[in-house]
């Protein structure tokens, strides 16, 4: 089947995940400037809260896509070269919606953090400052991976004649 625009539900995921994104960063580089106490716990739970749940709608949309395959739009590539590196770009992108997440949970439960949670004392321990620059570097290549997506999609819509946007756009 040809259609012209994805299915509403990855639709509403794909934007759902841009705006989640956008606060999870903002959340993020707030931490940095925060001590590890009790008082400042819930910006911690906050920023976990929401990376966690764009982990969980990251699987779900990559099962929903796998599901649905007859119902994503096609495009026209340039070359065949140009078909690998957009899917190459998607599949990257969607990796470290996963690996970013879950090694910011490890962050957090190696301090004992889940353990507080669970009643138990406030961790001891600070998050680990490598795994924080490894949590911090995964997330700029995925902002660098996020800037290629968009300029490839502005300069396909430029070259195609064809708005790209309309097929990721409910109302258009
Ligand atoms: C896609 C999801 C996520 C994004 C985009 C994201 C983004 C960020 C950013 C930008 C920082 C600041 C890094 C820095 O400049 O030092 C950060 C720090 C951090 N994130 Fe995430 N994060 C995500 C998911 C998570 C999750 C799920 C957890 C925990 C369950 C988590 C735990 C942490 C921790 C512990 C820090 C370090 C805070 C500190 O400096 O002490 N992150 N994150
Ligand atoms: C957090 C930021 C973003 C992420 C993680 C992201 C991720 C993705 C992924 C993985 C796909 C492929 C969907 C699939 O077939 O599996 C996609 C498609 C698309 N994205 Fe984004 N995106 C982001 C931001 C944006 C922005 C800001 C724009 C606006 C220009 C945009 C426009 C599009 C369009 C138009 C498509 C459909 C392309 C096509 O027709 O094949 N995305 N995005």
């Amino acid at each position: 089947m040809n259609t012209k625009k994805y299915p509403k539900t990855m639709i509403i995921l794909h934007w759902l995940t841009v705006a989640l994104v956008i606060i999870e960063i903002v959340i993020g580089k707030n931490l940095e400037h925060l001590d590890y106490t009790p008082e400042n716990f819930n910006a911690f739970r906050a920023h976990a809260f929401i990376g966690m749940f764009i982990l969980l709608i990251t699987l779900f949309r990559m099962s929903y896509k796998r599901r649905h395959l007859n119902e994503i739009p096609q495009i026209d590539y340039y070359s065949e070269g140009h078909k690998k590196l957009v899917n190459g770009i998607h599949f990257l992108m969607y990796i470290l919606l996963i690996i970013i997440p879950l090694l910011g949970f490890y962050i957090i439960y190696k301090t004992g953090g889940l353990a507080y949670d669970l009643g138990g004392p406030f961790p001891s321990v600070k998050p680990d400052e490598s795994l924080v620059e490894i949590h911090e570097t995964l997330v700029w290549t995925l902002v660098v991976l996020i800037l290629a997506h968009v300029g490839g999609v502005m300069m396909y819509t430029m070259k195609k004649g064809e708005n790209l946007l309309k097929r990721m756009c409910m109302l258009a």
